[in-house]
């Protein structure tokens, strides 16, 4: 896969098959090669990608399974892009069996000339026992290895049922053999249930234990209600079915959910159908040429909605579009709610920071992955700082206006440490600046967060609230320098602010007071300080983390033919990374070392550590200073 754009676990990336190359996240629709009502070349308007359909259909239908062996699948669906097939699984669950074996589906997708073929799973409902999803996913797994030596994209589905581990089992069995793409399977009585919290346990362990490099579908995930949520948790691709099963029962889909024909007053604007009927005019037509009129509304819905999330994840803002689409419907909230409590999962693939702010609505905001960096980092600092601290509220101190006289003379005057409230949590001072401390807009329903939490990582050492007392004598510290070693410590690891950061760094100050760059005694430059509060190393600054900083850490190894070239200024392409440090944030900056540890380049990771090491199309770090290019 090559990523094209990413924000947290979703991302905008391109996927080939033999048919073409698919840009996800998409939706492939589901058609029945017997019922071809809307053809899938009147689909390519609304941004159709790609198509699946079923070949145990073709296969036990005589007339479809001649024309599929003799003219090709393509040809038999009217149809030049990708088709994935699906293998009659579904069937199999629903009437218990089917009168083909996995070796024999799989064959004949092949035969047929299907882009993703897909084996027969063995279908696990909520419902099932642990001891029999085991069985199942272990089955699964056996029939995968079956055909692993096949060529061609073949998809291996997770299943596992309703139980955690076992979807982390068998989503690491699955990612072991060659299957080229991953479906999740048998989740479809929990979507036709609104059980999306069951769903994101299932969602975020399967996708934590794929390779990053391998497309995830989520098997009979048509509804747009949770397209969004899916997408933010990493899931690229949805098939349909729904467009076509909700329009027979004269259901009309939109974005946030389903409305009966009976009840609507107005079409809405966007629907393809609203130039051409009055919603009586609907209501009278005749029962089939209505539901594939419906058909065309329901489908306009869902690839509105798909277009919505990819321009939400090029705004890097699909995290709010996520907290807005979890107040349509209270299962949603259910399931933001279960899906907050893996931010610390979540926050391993955010980006250093966004383009957008970090919207705080309300007390379920606290739970977001940046509250939870940040919430890591402040424990660290401090069981690091152990000493008396200041706890300064909203009111006495907030973030992005500190550079009040008043505010500096009382840090710089005494030796403690000083916590700012933020969105209800409590952050080093030193962050004001740094995303999302200060990019936040806030509904304003924070509380002051609970200081007393503090009292017992600092014991024996005293919390205090600021109460706006004053403080005499010279200054015994620089704010400016602690800021600027406190923010590096959170960008790079504890200790990297030390190492530089020296006592007499040179820092440059705009005429508004913010910090802009950071020289050495001697004016060589280490450091600039960006907008979202985060720092840009110059090749400098990085041999000085590189000759202190222990191994692995921000390290990106490369081969030795990259060096050469990332030594000039070159980009890093994924294909040559060697190895990186797992704990890398996406989007910061990193030490491009070859084999021998020699440092050749300093930029920006475009990914997270562990996707460095998966994936193998596109740039891994967009270098801004090769050695070759840097003052000597
Ligand atoms: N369609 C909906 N769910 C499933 C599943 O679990 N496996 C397969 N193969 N197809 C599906």
């Amino acid at each position: 896969m090559e990523i094209k754009e990413r924000d947290g676990l979703a991302r905008i990336a391109k996927f080939e098959t033999p048919h073409g190359t698919i840009e996800t996240p998409t939706v492939l629709p589901v058609i029945n090669p017997n019922i071809m009502d809307i053809t899938p070349q009147e689909m390519k308007p609304l941004g159709l990608q790609g198509i699946i359909t079923n070949s145990y259909i073709i296969l036990r239908t005589p007339q479809l399974r001649d024309r599929a062996l003799k003219e090709g699948l393509h040809s038999l669906i009217g149809y030049d892009g990708p088709i994935m097939t699906d293998s009659g699984t579904f069937q199999s669950y629903v009437y218990g069996s089917i009168e083909f074996n996995n070796r024999e589906v799989v064959d004949f997708q092949k035969r047929i000339g299907s882009d993703i073929s897909t084996i027969l799973d063995v279908f696990t409902t909520p419902g099932t026992s642990r001891s029999e999803a085991e069985k199942a996913l272990i089955e699964t797994y056996n029939r995968m290895m079956e055909v692993n030596d096949e060529t061609g994209i073949i998809a291996g589905p997770v299943q596992g049922g309703i139980y955690p581990d076992l979807r982390r089992r068998s989503a690491e069995l699955m990612n072991s053999t060659n299957a080229r793409y991953h479906p999740i399977g048998g989740v479809v009585p929990l979507l036709e249930t609104y059980d999306y919290s069951t769903l994101v346990d299932i969602i975020i362990n399967s996708k934590i234990s794929l390779s990053f490099n391998r497309p995830v579908h989520l098997f009979g995930g048509g509804h747009p209600m949770f397209f969004a949520f899916s997408v933010y948790m990493g899931v690229d691709l949805f098939d349909s079915a729904s467009y076509v099963k909700y329009a027979k029962d004269d259901r009309l889909i939109y974005p946030d959910g389903t409305r009966d024909l009976a009840r609507i007053t107005e079409l809405p604007q966007w629907s393809p159908l609203y130039d051409k009927y009055t919603v009586k005019e609907i209501r009278d037509l005749d029962r089939e040429k209505r539901s594939v009129e419906i058909a065309r509304h329901n489908l306009k819905a869902i690839f509105m909605e798909i277009a919505e999330i990819k321009e939400r994840i090029y705004e890097e803002g699909l995290a709010q579009y996520v907290a807005q689409k979890a107040r349509s419907h209270p299962s949603l909230m259910k399931a933001y709610w279960r899906m907050m409590s893996y931010s610390n999962i979540l926050e391993k693939y955010e980006d250093l920071s966004k383009k957008t702010a970090y919207f705080f609505y309300d007390s379920f905001s606290t739970r977001n992955p940046y509250v939870s960096r940040l919430n890591r980092f402040t424990e660290s600092f401090l069981s690091s700082n152990r000493k008396d601290t200041y706890a300064f509220n909203a009111r006495a101190w907030v973030p992005g206006y500190t550079n009040s006289e008043f505010v500096r003379d009382v840090y710089q005057r005494i030796d403690c440490n000083a916590l700012i409230s933020w969105s209800g949590t409590f952050v080093p001072a030193e962050l004001e600046n740094t995303y999302p401390v200060e990019q936040t807009v806030s509904s304003g329903f924070e509380t002051d967060p609970d200081f007393s939490r503090v009292k017992d990582m600092i014991s024996p050492f005293r919390v205090d609230v600021y109460k706006g007392e004053k403080f005499e004598g010279e200054p015994v510290r620089s704010f400016n320098l602690n800021k600027i070693r406190t923010v590096a410590d959170y960008q790079f690891g504890f200790g990297v602010g030390k190492m530089l950061f020296r006592d007499d760094v040179k820092i440059n100050v705009s005429k508004t007071g913010r910090i802009r760059g950071i020289l050495s005694k001697d004016g060589r430059q280490i450091a600039t300080l960006r907008n979202d509060g985060f720092f840009t190393l110059t090749y400098y600054g990085a041999s000085l983390i590189h000759s202190q900083l222990k191994r692995p850490s921000m390290r990106v190894i490369v081969s030795r033919d990259s060096a050469e070239y990332n030594a000039k200024g070159y980009s890093v392409f994924f294909k040559f990374v060697v190895d990186a440090d797992e704990n890398i944030v996406a989007k910061n900056d990193v030490l491009v070392v070859d084999e021998d540890d020699g440092l050749v380049a300093v930029g920006k990771a475009t990914v997270s550590g562990r996707e460095l090491k998966e994936y193998t199309e596109g740039i891994a770090v967009k270098v801004h200073e090769g050695r070759d290019q840097s003052e000597k």
